[in-house]
């Protein structure tokens, strides 16, 4: 009976979608001018740049100009300090990590895009949220465009959600899923993935940038409209950036990353836009063979277990949104063929390359006629210059074929002139490493603690040739 019911409103909400889709035609917009042509041409007739044609919706009845003036009395303006600010609801997902990086949890009529590379978790963690979130009392929903139905069971098997109460949509059409939305209701819904979804509207093929841009676009319409909380999952290119259009991740109100090396057990997810909680926030989860596991202490995970110090490694302390990491710098410099190679895994590889020309110019060590590489170890990215002195310390003491001391690291940005220059929360940083059981460390004048840490010996150095001395006279 219900089912009957539910197949009129969706046939009903389809006829009605066909109503305005006749209304609108397929235009084609110029990425660069914003002129538009009626059929697809390789170079835009207005602005003649080449391949910037991407196939729209225009509405074939477009008002003219003036015919909304009657409507600005309906909306009210009112002045900003008269505004009640309000503390937004948030829903605990269920998975402490997640709800870190969400700042708290999901917020009502939220659009959440979690990019990330293939296997590495995504879908895993989206559904062990879903079935925490069903448990505790809310409606949700799994639109599934990747796997069928059985494979999302299999999976929830695999996860132990057994007698999960997770409703389930394979498909990949938007207008049914639309439809889906406005007959279910859920308070939070999964779309896996955006790429897979597309609009009978348009003619391009899934996953183009037209129609992820559209899909996206009536997705976000749709869970502010209802207040539903739409996590989005994105596809990422091979460079690492998620793949659609840019415009995707200024729609959407969070931007979830998911990072770690996927033959590594730990994966970390971090925030890269947050309208509802602070960015580059971390979650670490470690992947088991029940799911993803969060994982609340994760200061050492990051540092490969030496019985004895090896050349080429120097730990640095990092700081994850809120959180201390030490993480392993690792560096090989071997001899190389006529054009050196500098490969970077985790840092940035410009980066490498300045911190080579400060390290010859500042402190007389070339590589000029050697392969350096560096990797920071366990997947993890580091974006912050705190990490070149680590890196440079790693490069020399693998240069040299000397290990760094036992519990040794060091933290630090290096300047074009030679001069070590502070990271910000220092104290922090120290504290955690000296927590774990570090004992010397070569850090910036600007971070050393004025009282002593106990069982912490801090060199505090100045500019980088100071820094080598330092580590030479350690042995
Ligand atoms: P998946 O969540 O399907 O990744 P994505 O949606 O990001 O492509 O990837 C899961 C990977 O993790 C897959 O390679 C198998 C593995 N895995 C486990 O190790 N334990 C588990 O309990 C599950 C469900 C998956
Ligand atoms: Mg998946």
């Amino acid at each position: 009976m219900q089912q009957t019911a539910y197949c009129g409103r969706v046939s009903a909400y389809r006829a009605n979608q066909h109503d305005t889709m006749a209304k609108e035609k397929t235009v084609f917009a110029c990425n660069a001018c914003g002129g538009t042509s009626p059929k697809w041409l390789g170079k835009c007739p207005h602005c003649d740049a080449w391949n910037t044609l991407i196939e729209t919706r225009a509405n074939s009845d477009a008002p003219a100009k003036n015919r909304f003036t009657a409507l600005a009395q309906s909306s009210a303006v009112a002045i900003l300090s008269d505004i009640q600010a309000s503390e937004v609801d948030r829903t605990a997902t269920g998975q402490d990590e997640l709800d870190r990086v969400l700042g708290g949890g999901l917020v009502q009529g939220v659009v959440v895009l979690i990019g990330g590379d293939p296997g590495i978790g995504k879908s895993t963690l989206l559904l062990q949220a879903l079935d925490s979130l069903q448990r505790a009392g809310q409606k949700t929903l799994y639109v599934t465009g990747e796997e069928s139905g059985a494979q999302v069971a299999m999976r929830a098997q695999r996860l132990g959600l057994t007698a999960s109460q997770v409703s389930v949509l394979p498909e990949i059409q938007l207008e049914t899923i639309l439809a889906t939305l406005e007959v279910q209701k859920p308070h939070v819904a999964v779309i896996d993935s955006i790429q897979t979804v597309y609009s009978e509207a348009l003619t391009s093929a899934p996953g183009s940038v037209a129609q992820v841009r559209e899909c996206a676009a009536h997705l976000t319409r749709a869970a502010k409209a209802s207040g539903t909380a739409m996590v989005l999952v994105g596809h990422v290119t091979k460079e690492g950036a998620l793949a659609g259009p840019r415009v995707l991740e200024h729609m959407v109100d969070t931007v979830l990353y998911f990072e770690g090396d996927t033959h590594s057990q730990f994966r970390l997810v971090r925030a890269i836009k947050n309208r509802f909680g602070a960015v580059n926030e971390i979650g670490v989860f470690a992947m088991t063979e029940k799911g993803l596991k969060g994982v609340s202490n994760p200061s050492a995970i990051f540092l490969s277990q030496h019985a004895e110090p090896v050349p080429g490694s120097c730990v640095m302390v990092t700081l994850e949104g809120s959180r201390p990491l030490l993480v392993e710098i690792q560096a090989l410099v071997d001899t190389s063929g006529p054009s050196p190679r500098r490969l970077s895994v985790g840092l940035d590889r410009d980066r490498l390359a300045m911190l080579l020309a400060i390290l010859h110019r500042h402190a007389g060590v070339a590589c000029m006629d050697q392969d350096v590489f560096v990797n920071a170890v366990g997947g993890v990215r580091i974006s912050e210059p705190a990490a070149d002195l680590a890196v440079m310390l790693a490069i020399t003491s693998s240069l040299r074929g000397k290990a760094l001391p036992k519990g040794f690291f060091a933290f630090g940005e290096l300047g074009l002139a030679g001069e070590v220059r502070p990271a910000p929360r220092g104290q922090e940083r120290l504290r955690e490493a000296a927590k774990l059981g570090f004992s010397v460390a070569v850090v910036p004048r600007a971070n050393a603690p004025k009282k002593p840490i106990d069982g912490l010996t801090i060199h505090a150095v100045d500019r980088v040739d100071e820094a080598m001395e330092v580590v030479r006279n350690l042995g």
